[in-house]
């Protein structure tokens, strides 16, 4: 039976020409090939229905807006293949909604939410069997990505927009699971202004973060977070995802900013603390406030949960040990995404079936 059910999985394959799939227990967040990206074009006030492609790359004029305007946004979400056999999106509608909130503010025309799902059912329907298998602990990662392109001189709009969407499976973003990392407050940059594009996926408040993250990764420091611009007493976020902290006696704070990428991870595990009875507060999170915590953790899609076991701002190493209301976070926003747990809040969205499940 396995091996028929092989055979006709590599006939498929090969009639499609495809890449191999990956192993999926080497995986970490790294990109691998699959067999397809969507690509939507907008021109003259309209987006066109879209075409999958096997060519993930992009061909654009020069004078591009967003290459040198910067006028790009993305999104980052995960597809999981579940207990049952389905595989589901988890979250979408979420991402859906920060995209339009990040094309109003880069003057680039919005994406619905009905257009958003179909490019994921599209895409992930023509690299199913990438989706890293239940029990893996891998999942398919989606990085749709929307930018201005055109030949264009002076700063205005861009005479045209792509939406585009890549899948990959991926492993940890981090060391996987809950084995916790060193971090560090990085000093002499900031990542966002008050009234900036922090509270965006803008593509432009991710290169001034290259420099300092790789400075501290060389020096031991996986992870970097930043404090406020204006007044550098308050936490922000951490490069890549946002901060939570656990106080002694049982409550989940994490910072409110106007500055800071509102993570749809935090909102759900805000949720699920409630639902467990933890009190959560969303509030400024002084950074003189921190050594008080007793548990510190990184949320976000790729980071998933991951629990911080010492921040070193100037020589100062603040530490953490056990992580109790973090694990029981993870386990239950973890439970819920490959459908080993009721999804009583409606997060996920099933796609279909992997290929040998579909025969
Ligand atoms: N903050 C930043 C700067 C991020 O890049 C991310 C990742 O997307 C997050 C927070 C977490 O957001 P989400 O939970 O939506 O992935
Ligand atoms: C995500 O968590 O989806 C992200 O976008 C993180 C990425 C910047 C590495």
């Amino acid at each position: 039976m396995a091996l028929l059910a092989a055979a006709r999985r590599s006939s498929r394959h090969a009639r499609r020409g495809m890449a191999t799939v990956p192993a999926w227990d080497k995986l970490g967040f790294d990109f691998t090939e699959t067999r397809s990206m969507i690509k939507y074009n907008w021109k003259d006030g309209a987006w066109d229905a879209g075409t999958l492609t096997t060519d993930q790359n992009v061909t654009i004029h020069g004078l591009s807006n967003v290459l040198h305007y910067g006028q790009g946004i993305f999104e980052g979400l995960k597809a999981f293949h579940c207990k049952d056999g389905q595989v589901r999106v988890f979250n979408s509608g979420a991402n859906a909604a920060r995209l339009a909130s990040g094309c109003r503010r880069l003057a680039m025309p919005e994406v619905s939410p009905e257009m958003f799902d179909e490019g994921l059912d599209r895409l992930l329907a023509d690299n199913m069997d990438f989706v890293p298998p239940y029990g893996s602990g891998g999942s398919m990662y989606i990085r749709p990505f929307l930018f201005g392109h055109g030949a264009k001189l002076g700063l205005g709009p861009a005479p045209e927009y792509a939406l585009c969407m890549i899948a990959s499976p991926v492993g940890a973003y981090y060391k996987g699971g809950l084995t916790a990392i060193d971090g560090v407050v990085v000093e002499g940059y900031d990542r966002a202004a008050p009234a900036g594009v922090g509270n965006i996926k803008a593509a432009g408040n991710y290169a001034p973060d290259v420099l300092p993250s790789s400075q501290q990764k060389a020096l031991g420091f996986p992870i970097c977070l930043y404090l406020d611009a204006k007044e550098n007493a308050y936490v922000e976020e951490f490069s890549t995802s946002n901060f939570l902290g656990v106080t002694k006696d049982g409550t989940l704070v994490t910072p409110y900013s106007p500055s800071i990428l509102p993570s749809c991870t935090k909102r759900v595990i805000m949720q699920l603390a409630r639902d467990m009875g933890i009190k959560v507060e969303e509030r400024p999170v002084p950074y003189s406030e921190v050594a008080e915590l007793a548990e510190v953790a990184a949320c976000g899609t790729a980071v998933v949960l991951t629990p911080i076991k010492s921040l070193t701002r100037t020589g100062e190493k603040l530490t953490f040990d056990g992580f109790p209301t973090i694990s029981r976070l993870y386990e239950a926003v973890t439970a819920i995404q490959v459908g080993e747990a009721p999804d009583e809040h409606g997060y996920t969205r099933a796609v279909g079936l992997r290929p040998h499940e579909a025969c």
